[in-house]
């Protein structure tokens, strides 16, 4: 597996795969990888023959206060996982490569980007969107593979993708998580003993909610209340948003008609974790 770091040595590579009749799959990541992402890796697999992973801690989709500066990075390790687990090539550039001069061209998608991690991360999306479009036209792959972790960010690409006819398409693959349930993420590095233990009651406020919706309760600000009290078990959860909203629109819901998507997010000390799950009171 190599590593390169420029534009031009992974066009040349993709290139190449593609001369000879590979299908190019690409997995976006920031690094510090787990299982998560490795699980990206594995579903590339399935359907391409030459998967590019990207290694690259974005900048530009890090808020003024937020931890770009300590984000977790240790490339050897995340060199070899992807090694492991079947992948090609690494492109990790540097900043420099990815934003040569002050960027004055922005990918912005509107609305969907306003609720739920938007509220509070005003920038952030804005940072991905672009971001993305640059890794998608550098690697130009025929399909690009992202976790339902970051359920918003997801939902945000494939809307990105469809309005302006980028020719590839979106893999969104299911949440990795914990044997006790809390879904893998970089930033859980951050979490002292005593905040990992209380972590995985962000997943059991949501399978709280999946069994009240199971049980005909339709009422999400009900339901919530119910959620904030797993969450209140904890003196180290601070929880920031408890939201159910259209899995398309990312519209506030008030009542449970069908398919919604369940997202939470909680501060443990100043770390900030997200996770979600869809219920279906269709089912
Ligand atoms: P990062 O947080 O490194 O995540 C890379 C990809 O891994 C994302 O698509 C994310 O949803 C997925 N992922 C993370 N944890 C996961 C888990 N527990 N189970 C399944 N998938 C998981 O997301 C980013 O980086 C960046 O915003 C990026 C898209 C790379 C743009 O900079």
């Amino acid at each position: 597996m190599e590593t390169v770091t420029t534009i031009s040595d992974i066009r040349k590579a993709v290139a190449k795969a593609k001369s000879d009749g590979k299908t190019i799959g690409l997995v976006p990541t920031m690094g510090a990888l787990h299982a998560g992402h490795l699980s990206l890796i594995e579903a590339a697999k399935t359907k391409c023959d030459f998967i590019v992973v990207s290694i690259f801690v974005n900048p530009t989709q890090f808020g003024p206060t937020e931890d770009l500066d300590k984000y977790p990075r240790d490339f050897e390790t995340d060199q070899a996982m992807c090694k492991k687990t079947g992948a090609d090539i690494i492109f990790a550039p540097t900043d420099k490569e990815m934003y040569p001069i002050q960027n004055l061209t922005w990918v912005t998608v509107e609305k969907i980007t306003e609720n739920l991690c938007g509220k509070s991360r005003p920038q952030h999306f804005r940072g991905v969107t672009t971001v993305c479009t640059k890794l998608f036209n550098i690697v130009q792959p025929d399909l690009a593979y992202f976790g339902q972790k970051d359920a918003q960010q997801a939902i945000v690409i494939q809307r990105m993708v469809a309005d302006m006819n980028m020719p590839l398409e979106i893999v969104v693959c299911p949440i990795i998580r914990e044997p006790d349930g809390l879904a893998m993420s970089s930033r859980n590095k951050y979490l002292t003993n005593d905040q990992r233990t209380d972590a995985c009651l962000l997943y059991k406020a949501l399978i709280e909610c999946e069994k009240m919706v199971s049980n005909g309760q339709r009422n999400t600000n009900t339901i919530r209340t119910i959620m904030l009290d797993v969450l209140g078990r904890s003196k180290n959860i601070t929880p920031q948003y408890i939201s159910f909203v259209d899995c398309q629109t990312l519209k506030n819901i008030e009542v449970i008609e069908s398919k919604a998507l369940v997202a939470i997010a909680a501060n443990l000390g100043k770390t900030r974790l997200i996770d979600n799950i869809i219920v279906d009171a269709g089912i």
